[in-house]
């Protein structure tokens, strides 16, 4: 696949936007000015950490299937990750943690039209980027917590190769470390708590809710703490 370099840019997935690219591509920037997150927030991009987009175009791609985007991008990140000596786990949907602490996100952007799809999966990760102190308790970067060296091409290099594997659901779900556990479910009208059970095969988050009714919660619905 093609893959393009650049120092700077707004956002990796913006640009390839913008670009309308008729093959399939790669952009890495060195940062970004506008980093986009999921849920309309910003994603803090200076030098040092790794944002890359991924553009896959399938002619045919069933929308049922969607999730497996997501399973196979937070897989490959973890798989990366441990590569380089450290244990990763994943909050559902999208942000994979170390230690609790955020150090990768990823933000999702699907284009259908007919039976065919446009998709770009974008990856923030922080490798030997500086946190702003404000985010020094919620997350973290690869080098404060690998034994080995790191550098931003490496785990650029490494991430690229993982992502053009295909990953299973039960692989994403063994990084997952929540299930049987009690979590809290933040929504627009409020929090409640609940058990998260499982994952099912469309990405929604099944939970035993404390009035003992199991439901499926769609990640767009809901942010988590665990
Ligand atoms: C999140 O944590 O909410 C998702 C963050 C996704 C960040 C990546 S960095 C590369 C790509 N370009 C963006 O503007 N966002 C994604």
């Amino acid at each position: 696949m093609k893959i393009i370099e650049l120092d700077e840019t707004d956002s990796t997935n913006e640009y390839i936007k913008r670009m309308n690219f008729s093959g399939e591509v790669t952009v890495i920037a060195r940062r970004q000015t506008d980093g986009r997150g999921t849920k309309g927030r910003s994603f803090v991009s200076g030098e040092g950490g790794l944002y890359l987009s991924v553009l896959r175009i399938f002619e045919k791609f069933d929308p049922r299937d969607a999730f497996r985007i997501m399973v196979n991008a937070c897989t490959a990140v973890c798989k990366t990750i441990q590569s380089f000596g450290v244990t990763p786990g994943i909050r559902w949907a999208n942000d994979v943690l170390v230690g609790g602490k955020k150090i990768c996100g990823t933000l999702i952007e699907n284009s259908f039209s007919g039976n065919g799809l446009r998709s770009l999966t974008g990856i923030g990760l922080n490798v030997t980027n500086r946190l702003p102190p404000e985010l020094k308790d919620i997350a973290v970067n690869l080098s404060e917590v690998s034994p080995i060296k790191v550098t931003v091409r490496e785990v650029g290099q490494k991430l690229i190769k993982n992502l053009s594997n295909e990953y299973t659901i039960e692989e994403y779900k063994s990084y997952i470390g929540f299930f049987g556990k009690k979590i809290t479910l933040i929504t627009s009208s409020g929090s409640r708590s609940a058990t998260a059970l499982d994952v099912a095969a469309d990405g929604r988050l099944k939970v035993l809710e404390e009035n003992g009714e199991v439901s499926l919660i769609s990640a767009a619905e809901v942010s988590l703490k665990s």
